[in-house]
């Protein structure tokens, strides 16, 4: 079996796809990387001279892209092309929550990756290495593995054939380039030895020796599944010891520090904050149920579902706080929402607390005036459902008839965006947020004005000498 690579395809340029594409390139000049996508616009903004219009925010991005863009790495949306002279090919294309059918609400919806194995079981010649880069449900490589061979058996071209590897992606939106270019580990699962080898010979241009890890696929697919579930359940935990910090006089900041102290439970991954967000989370972890129902594992299941469950729970009693804060109604009030993506630094919306914790406003009649750095109003609308203020006329919202309305606001350096407001709500934690001059601020808002900080950010001297009531995450020391 000839496995000389030299030529990779991957299929999906998302926030995955994209810049784990580019960081290879950058690292291996002599590899040719086509990365290809059915979203045309998606492969124009990849492909735009203007660096600011890539599709994604990604610290460290830019740089890269303009090393390795037209060099190695090229963008299209030709298929055909990229796969035909692929030797490893990379899926790395969406897999949300199914919403209907079998296993609605918890399974994935693999008809990407389905659709993604056929076009590579169409145009592949030779031997090809397919590689899943998706987050899938444990087994899944056994569908792709199903669909490639079948397309061997009817083939009348010449002989090709296929090595099915999992190798999922363990990088974090807003830190991605910095976890590709220095991995805690590079997961390699699969049983062709010699496929196996190929791959990990692209990682080992940089990433050392003992960090590459051979597993069998389904332990690979289960690993990725269970970090994401371990991580999230960290994030669940101290969400749920917030609440009690709250009620009890206890300060979670503190508490996280004492615990993480103990190098068995470590540092990290210890902030309480306004929920967890994001692509995976949610996802993997509802994936890992829906195993677990199947299987039997009744117990199994109502475990990880628990930590999603808290999640929301934590989501929607952090807009209930600033409610019963602001005497029981936001109707009419206008509130400042700062930070609107799931975590800091990325553009990236998906299943952000805020989505749920400005609809849970609106729909008690709050006015939101909403700024984020990095996420655009578009975005925002997509999110919430509804039109922004000045086409509230023309929005099919879902939200009741006294519900407020929202505006957007592409900068925080203007004093006037706080004028009227009722409250400051701070839900990502943004490095921007953390240098407001609180004493301007607060003589533009109506007393008595609150802080809501979500994220730990503020200086609460600051805030509270300005005459700015305070609410922090998990602080049983707050104002009353
Ligand atoms: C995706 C998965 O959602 C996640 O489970 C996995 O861990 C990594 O890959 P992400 O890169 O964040 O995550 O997704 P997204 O930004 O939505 O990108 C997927 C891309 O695949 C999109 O640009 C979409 O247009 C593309 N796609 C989808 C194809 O090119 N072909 C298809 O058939 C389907
Ligand atoms: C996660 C995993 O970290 C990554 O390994 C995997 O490949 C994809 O899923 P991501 O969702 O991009 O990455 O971001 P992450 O940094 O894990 O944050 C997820 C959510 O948890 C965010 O909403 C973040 O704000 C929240 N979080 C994280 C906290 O609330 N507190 C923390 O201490 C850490």
């Amino acid at each position: 079996m000839d496995l000389n690579i030299k030529n990779i395809c991957c299929i999906g340029a998302g926030y995955v796809g994209g810049p784990t594409m580019t960081m290879m390139a950058s690292k291996c000049p002599d590899l040719i990387f086509n990365v290809v996508d059915i979203n045309e616009k998606r492969i124009a903004s990849w492909n735009h001279k203007d660096l600011l219009e890539l599709p994604i925010f990604e610290p460290g991005l830019e740089e890269l892209i303009t090393k390795t863009r037209n060099r190695n790495l090229f963008f299209s949306s030709n298929l055909k092309k990229a796969i035909e002279s692929a030797d490893i090919i990379f899926i790395s294309v969406n897999t949300p929550t199914k919403k209907k059918g079998l296993g609605a609400g918890k399974s994935s919806d693999l008809k990407w990756v389905e659709a993604s194995a056929r076009e590579v079981a169409k145009y592949a010649r030779g031997h090809t290495i397919v590689v899943e880069k998706s987050t899938l449900p444990v087994r899944t490589a056994e569908v792709i593995e199903k669909i490639l061979n079948s397309a061997k058996r009817n083939s009348k071209r010449e002989e090709i054939s296929f090595s099915v590897l999992s190798n999922p992606e363990f990088l974090a939106e807003g830190t991605a380039i910095k976890d590709l270019e220095n991995p805690d580990r590079v997961l390699i699962g699969g049983n062709n030895k010699n496929a196996m080898i190929a791959l990990s010979n692209i990682y080992r241009v940089w990433v050392p020796e003992e960090k590459i890890l051979f597993t069998n696929i389904w332990s690979s697919e289960l690993a990725k599944l269970t970090s994401n579930a371990f991580l999230a359940q960290r994030i669940s935990s101290i969400n749920a010891i917030s609440a009690i910090c709250e009620v009890t006089g206890a300060d979670v900041r503190e508490v996280s520090r004492a615990i993480g102290k103990d190098s068995r439970i470590g540092s990290k991954f210890l902030d309480s904050g306004p929920g967890f967000g994001g692509s995976c989370f949610k996802k993997d972890i509802l994936n890992l149920v829906y195993l677990a129902e199947y299987f039997g594992l009744t117990e199994v299941a109502n475990f990880w579902e628990s930590v999603v469950k808290i999640n929301n729970w934590h989501q929607k009693r952090i807009s209930e706080i600033v409610v019963k804060k602001l005497f029981g109604t936001v109707s009419n009030k206008k509130l400042v929402i700062l930070g609107f993506a799931f975590k800091a630094n990325t553009n990236d919306t998906r299943e952000s607390a805020a989505i749920t914790i400005c609809k849970n406003l609106l729909n008690e009649g709050a006015n939101l005036l909403i700024h984020d750095p990095k996420v655009n109003a578009s975005q925002i609308k997509n999110d919430l459902n509804i039109n922004p203020k000045k086409s509230v006329e023309n929005s099919n919202s879902s939200l009741n008839e006294k519900s407020g309305n929202w505006e957007f606001s592409k900068t925080i350096h203007n004093i006037e965006l706080f004028k009227d407001a009722y409250a400051v709500i701070i839900l990502t934690e943004w490095e921007d947020f953390k240098k407001l001059n609180w004493t301007d601020i607060a003589k533009k808002m109506v007393a008595p004005a609150w802080v809501f900080d979500s994220r730990s950010i503020v200086n609460i001297d600051e805030v509270r000498d300005a005459g700015l009531s305070l609410w922090r995450i998990g602080d049983g020391l707050e104002d009353q």
